[in-house]
């Protein structure tokens, strides 16, 4: 495992104001003399708040990037120049005058010209560019224009991209006259670190359009990456249509979700994409140099094909519907001759969709409850003399490889399939942590970083009460950012090993193209980073200094990224009972990455950069609304206001995150809609650990506290735990649906004890209350529902203690 710190050891500082302009720099975070001024300054390294410095906002960083002297105008007359027949030159001469004109508003024309006119941009394929690396570029701009070389059509595309972030200096056209961009005279030399920079999209859990995966692939684009990890097959759906075998998408492709019909939950979920509209997003891909990667989930993860052709693949006749639970479910392709027969005939229409190099072959999790309990594959593994199951999975594996292989093309699958051996022609993507990798590399594979605690873009990326669906374990920017693909155990010939990196965006609490923009953005700005950049131009501050101009773009490019990593935290300082026990109430603010000024009001208006600055916590009588936003110290925004209302009632209340899971949450712990397949981010959530249907509502200030308020639901429990069922923890009820137990710390005393109420309705919320005997001082409560685990699944939105007060009485519940 890479340490936090040993990461943080490799980063260079952000260069102080002192940085000689002219000097070579191998790092992005070059400082300029004028200009915009470094984001929270007073809170990181240097320079100080008060210096007014100017930062090239390039992500990723390039490898070398000089300053030179005066500024390069780009005006409507502008001319794009491009050599004629130089296609690769056109192509991306065209991308940057798209980008301007929809960032910019800016409307350059594209012209063919033997030489470049005065003033112009000029895109050149030349095979003499100081840069010889694959897909890097030159760019060298000054007042008389701006050129950019590449050996390779991608080196050019990327080159474009540059030329276009470097026009957002001043963060976009909202803050600016549109008809006159200026940048700084500037000598760029850039090339990726490693050439595979890939970013998964799970199109199987929840499926995404043809539009939408457009959408990620323009954005991905706009990162240099080059590689999308299409995940198209897995238990809950089939995405690809395969000519020779139509049940796959006919019956494999839909499934009923649990509560259909209920919160804007289809009847039938599903959806998957023709030959046609793959051919076209494979182009579409192509045009923007950026392969699709195709993964058919195999052995495991199989669910949906088997139910459209049990016959032919399962390892039983038994046909189970497409799975609505999300997780590690049973059934597995078979492994006789008519199943491979099937495979192969995947494979050949995959192959002919897709140009890539690599397949994907999946691998992962693949339980293998049904190869054992099946006389025939037991048979044929005696026959074939394979000592065990996992290694039955290297040989199915391996007549994969060798399929692939005779097709001229290469297998790669996730770091289980090390586990049964592994095919020499094979790939390996690690993703449980990188000892995957480790391993794979010291035998000789090939290897990409997708380690899931860095890279999984699934989990939320703060600890705030606003996020959406998602895994609990939070993943912040800051640790997506701090990812050396290459582990330091490696050598320096097994790191050639090392093809690069990439995020994976699963898709089980992403159903909408809002919540992938969410997840993805701006934590993928951080993947490219990671996957482009060389380790000495890395360097958090100096990219948290250009994100400001990154956010610009996703607003300017309609990517409703996440500003979760700048919104103000607002609590009350020492928490809620520092207040309740009588004390002055005072609010405390904050944000996960500490860069940005907080402009507050406490009078109910909108936060301004007039507003009064946050700087040390303040005092407010109760009650109080308190909103705060978080702009850079020039005045760009970073994060929109957040609003919390602070009364006694407030401070008597948790929310869903304000609750602590019994059990130290863990792999399991969620954050869930109230139904699975519900489309919109309008749902309430709800943390939950699916072992342990337990939380804490952390001390609690229990003198003359009377009752409690419970916010609750009944959510659907679909999730296939394979293994891991039998840690499910039942708690014993005393009626058939179960109650709602409230204990004095969860060894402690019974307080209360609440029947749930009848019926099995999926997705409704209701509401428990109960009195409780009086008690003095600060515990723990403890709140547990022992309904079946059989049965639904009990969440909780909201706890509220409630006091026996002389204006309101206790009620009887
Ligand atoms: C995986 O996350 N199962 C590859």
């Amino acid at each position: 495992m890479l340490a936090r710190d040993e990461k943080g050891d490799r980063m260079i500082t952000t260069p102080t104001r002192s940085t000689r302009a002219g000097t070579l720099v191998r790092a992005f975070a070059l400082l300029l003399t004028t200009g915009m001024v470094l984001p929270g300054c007073a809170e990181r390294t240097a320079p100080s708040a008060t210096e007014r410095v100017d930062v090239l906002p390039l992500i990723p960083a390039p490898v070398e990037a000089e300053r030179g002297d005066g500024r390069f105008r780009i005006t409507a007359e502008t001319v794009v120049s491009v050599a004629q027949n130089d296609a690769p030159a056109r192509d991306a001469a065209n991308h940057l005058a798209r980008l301007l004109r929809d960032t910019r508003g800016l409307a350059l024309a594209v012209r063919e010209e033997l030489a470049p006119s005065p003033g112009s941009i000029r895109l050149q394929l030349d095979p003499q560019s100081p840069v010889a690396q694959a897909e890097g570029y030159a760019l060298d701009a000054d007042a008389e224009g701006l050129r950019i070389r590449a050996r390779d059509a991608a080196g050019l595309f990327y080159g474009a991209v540059s030329a276009w972030q470097l026009t957002s200096a001043d963060a976009g056209r909202d803050a600016v006259e549109t008809d006159v961009v200026e940048i700084p005279a500037v000598t760029i030399r850039d090339w990726p670190r490693f050439g595979w920079r890939g970013q998964l999209l799970d199109v199987a859990r929840h499926f995404h359009d043809v539009d939408t995966v457009k959408h990620v692939i323009d954005a991905m684009a706009r990162h240099k990456l080059n590689v999308l990890h299409l995940h198209l097959t897995d238990d809950q759906g089939w995405r690809i249509e395969i000519k020779r075998y139509p049940k796959l998408t006919e019956i494999g492709a839909w499934r009923t979700p649990p509560g259909a019909g209920r919160h804007g939950t289809p009847q039938r979920y599903g959806g998957y994409y023709t030959q046609e509209q793959i051919r076209e997003l494979v182009a579409y891909a192509a045009a923007r140099h950026i392969t699709i990667l195709p993964e058919i989930d195999m052995p495991g993860h199989a669910q949906a094909a088997v139910a459209a052709y049990p016959g032919e693949i399962g390892v039983t006749s038994e046909r189970p519907p497409v799975a609505v639970d999300w997780g590690v479910n049973p059934y597995l392709f078979d492994t006789d001759e008519r199943s491979l027969k099937f495979i192969q005939g995947v494979l050949d229409e995959v192959l002919e969709l897709f140009p890539s190099p690599f397949i994907h072959i999946g691998g992962d999790e693949a339980v293998k409850d049904q190869w054992e309990a099946s006389p025939a594959v037991r048979a044929q593994m005696r026959q074939l003399g394979v000592k065990d199951a996992h290694a039955m999975q290297g040989w199915f594996n391996a007549q994969l490889a060798k399929y692939l292989t005779s097709k001229g093309r290469r297998l790669i699958g996730w770091d289980e399939i090390l586990e049964g051996g592994l095919p020499d022609s094979a790939s390996v993507m690690s993703w449980r942590g990188v000892d995957g990798a480790v391993a794979a590399a010291r035998l000789g594979h090939d290897v990409v970083l997708a380690p899931a605690g860095w890279m999984y873009l699934d989990n939320l990326q703060t600890e705030r009460s606003d996020e959406p669906n998602g895994r609990l374990a939070v993943l912040p920017l800051s640790r997506v950012y701090e990812l050396d693909p290459v582990p330091a155990e490696l050598t320096a010939d097994q790191a050639r090993h090392v093809l690069g990196a990439q995020g994976a965006l699963w898709s089980e609490y992403i159903p909408s193209r809002r919540h992938i923009d969410h997840a993805l953005f701006p934590r993928l700005a951080a993947v490219a980073e990671v996957a482009w950049s060389p380790m000495a131009a890395r360097d958090w501050d100096g990219f948290l200094a250009r994100l400001p101009a990154q956010l610009q773009r996703y607003r300017a490019l309609g990517i409703g990224s996440s500003d979760g990593a700048f919104a103000a935290d607002i609590g009350i300082d020492g928490g809620p009972n520092t207040v309740l026990s009588g004390g002055p109430a005072r609010i405390a603010l904050g944000n996960q990455t500490g860069v940005g000024q907080i402009r507050y009001t406490i009078d109910g208006s909108e936060p301004t950069l007039e507003s009064s600055r946050y700087g040390a916590p303040f005092a407010v009588t109760l009650p109080v609304t308190v909103k705060a936003a978080v702009f850079t110290e020039d005045g760009q925004p970073l994060a929109a206001a957040r609003s919390r209302h602070f009364d006694r009632e407030a401070l008597l209340t948790v929310d869903t995150q304000g609750l602590r899971n019994c059990h130290d949450g863990g792999p399991l712990g969620l954050r869930v809609p109230l139904l699975p397949d519900m489309p919109g981010m309008d749902t309430p959530v709800y943390n939950v650990d699916l072992f342990y249907a337990c939380w804490t509502y952390p001390q609690a200030r229990l003198d003359g506290i009377a009752g409690i308020r419970i916010d609750a639901a009944r959510l659907a429990r679909n999730y296939g735990l394979a293994h891991d069922q039998s840690k499910v923890h039942q708690y014993p009820s005393s009626t058939p649906q179960g109650e709602l137990e409230v204990l004095r710390g969860c060894d402690g005393e019974l307080l209360a004890k609440v029947a749930l109420p009848d019926g099995a309705i999926l997705g409704e919320q209701f509401i428990l209350e109960a009195l409780l005997p009086p008690q003095e001082g600060v515990h723990d409560l403890c709140l547990r529902f022992t309904a079946p685990i059989e049965g639904p699944l009990y969440a909780i939105g909201a706890v509220r203690l409630i006091e026996a007060t002389a204006q309101s009485p206790p009620v009887r519940y």
